[in-house]
């Protein structure tokens, strides 16, 4: 029997790998700047910490876990997102008890039972930020920006940033009883989802995508139009910072992002290139509760994700290349017998002990195919070790974009590593 990988995951290699390097390396780079430190959490956790964390009414907790008994009988789950895991880790470990905010990264697989498609799987990867310990719209600004920094550093353009604000523990509960209100005259033209939702978590009912429950709640009182004083002056301060770090947005008023856990701003960065649901690239927001509700302390809180997969399908889309991490040049080396591989040796140790990226031939010992092949693997050269070379401790390198060839005295090898700067 032949076996294949479980539907709606891939195995990573390849060109593959060079986008997701090119994308990770991109993201450290920006979180270094922004001071944020990284964490890593386990790829499973204790069930309650999703069903809670995320909420029983939602998509994720009721259709899409991956949940399952250990050999003692304990529920478990992969974990279908990272915040949760990240809010009981930093409680766990008393992260808070040094210097607020606290502000942490993480890249991990998720998993979520869904219908595959492209830019939806099974497992997928995520790089996300958290920020705890502060409650101002400043801060919310600088997350944002931190996102759409990160997407115009790796050369993005046709994206959109659509924002809204869902309220605080103040202005909900009048909200929902009015979008109930709303609702129940017309809940037999609502889905069977939908109507469990109206009891369990009535605003997971704006998450549907079904067109019947769409065209019901165009005409629904938005949350955002129903903010206390408190939260209209928060909204209010999010879009002044972000005007004055001139990046656009596009109030959806009937945006509320699929979680329980969020509170006030959130947002989601999708792509106008793509013409399906899969167009969220990212998403994210405030969640002021979710840290006292696991009994922690007091921490408002705000961070977004960054899908992996999507983001490189995209880059793949708008033919963003993925330059080497390495600046410095490469080598393919070539030994006209195996008796010089100890000569090689000599030198590979001098290139890769100097971060040069070099490797050997072991099947040709013809210069023709081997520069050939050096050019496919798009080495900046071919280093060719035979008689003459190892009689005179040297080596010959063809440069392959250029065409030219210089012959270098390992006597003075700094000559050799200037070459390859
Ligand atoms: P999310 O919107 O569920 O948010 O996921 C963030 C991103 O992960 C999405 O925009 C999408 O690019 C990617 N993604 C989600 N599901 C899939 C899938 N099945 N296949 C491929 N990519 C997918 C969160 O997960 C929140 N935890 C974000 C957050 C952090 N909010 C506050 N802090």
């Amino acid at each position: 029997m032949s076996l294949s990988s479980p539907r709606g995951t891939s195995d990573i290699f390849g060109e593959e790998i060079k986008y997701r390097d090119f994308i990770i390396s991109k993201a450290k780079d920006i979180f270094k700047v922004f001071n944020f430190k990284e964490i890593i959490t386990p790829a499973f956790e204790y069930t309650e910490l999703f069903d809670r964390g995320i909420g029983e009414g939602t998509d994720i907790v009721q259709k899409e876990m991956y949940t399952f008994a250990d050999k003692k009988g304990r529920s478990l789950t992969l974990r279908p997102e990272g915040t949760a895991s990240v809010v009981r880790a930093i409680i766990e470990n008393k992260l808070y008890a040094k210097d607020l905010p606290l502000k942490l990264f993480y890249i991990g697989n998720m998993f979520r039972y869904e219908r595959p498609q492209k830019g939806r799987s099974r497992e997928f990867w995520q790089v996300g930020v958290e920020v705890f310990g502060q409650s101002q719209p400043i801060l919310d600004a600088e997350v944002i920006w931190l996102l759409n920094s990160f997407y115009k550093n790796l050369g993005f353009k046709n994206l959109k940033l659509l924002l809204n604000s869902i309220g605080c523990v103040e202005c909900r509960p009048s909200y929902i009883k009015s979008f109930k209100e709303y609702i129940k005259p017309r809940m037999d033209m609502l889905c069977s989802d939908c109507r469990f939702r109206f009891d369990k978590s009535p605003l997971r009912i704006f998450d549907c995508k079904k067109d019947g429950c769409r065209k019901i709640l165009e005409k629904a009182p938005k949350i955002n139009d129903n903010l206390c004083d408190n939260c209209v002056r928060y909204f209010k301060s999010v879009k002044k910072y972000l005007d004055s770090l001139e990046i656009d947005y596009e109030i959806d008023s009937g945006m509320v992002r699929g979680f329980d856990y969020y509170s006030r701003t959130i947002f989601e960065i999708i792509s106008l290139d793509i013409d399906s649901a899969q167009n969220a690239l990212a998403g994210g927001g405030r969640y002021d509760y979710l840290v006292k509700e696991f009994s922690g302390p007091d921490l408002p809180a705000v961070g977004f994700a960054i899908g992996l997969d999507r983001t490189i399908i995209q880059m793949k889309k708008l033919n963003i290349s993925v330059a080497e991490t390495s600046k410095k040049k490469s080598t393919y080396i070539v030994t006209m017998k195996k008796d010089y591989y100890e000569y090689s040796l000599m030198v590979m140790r001098l290139l890769r002990d100097n971060n040069i990226i070099c490797d050997l031939e072991y099947e040709n010992k013809n210069i023709g195919p081997a520069i050939k092949k050096a050019e496919k693997l798009n080495y900046d050269y071919l280093m060719i070790i035979g008689d003459d070379e190892v009689k005179n401790n040297s080596i010959t390198l063809k440069d392959i974009k250029k065409y030219k060839q210089y012959e270098i005295d390992l006597d003075n090898k700094n000559r050799l590593l200037e070459m390859m700067e």
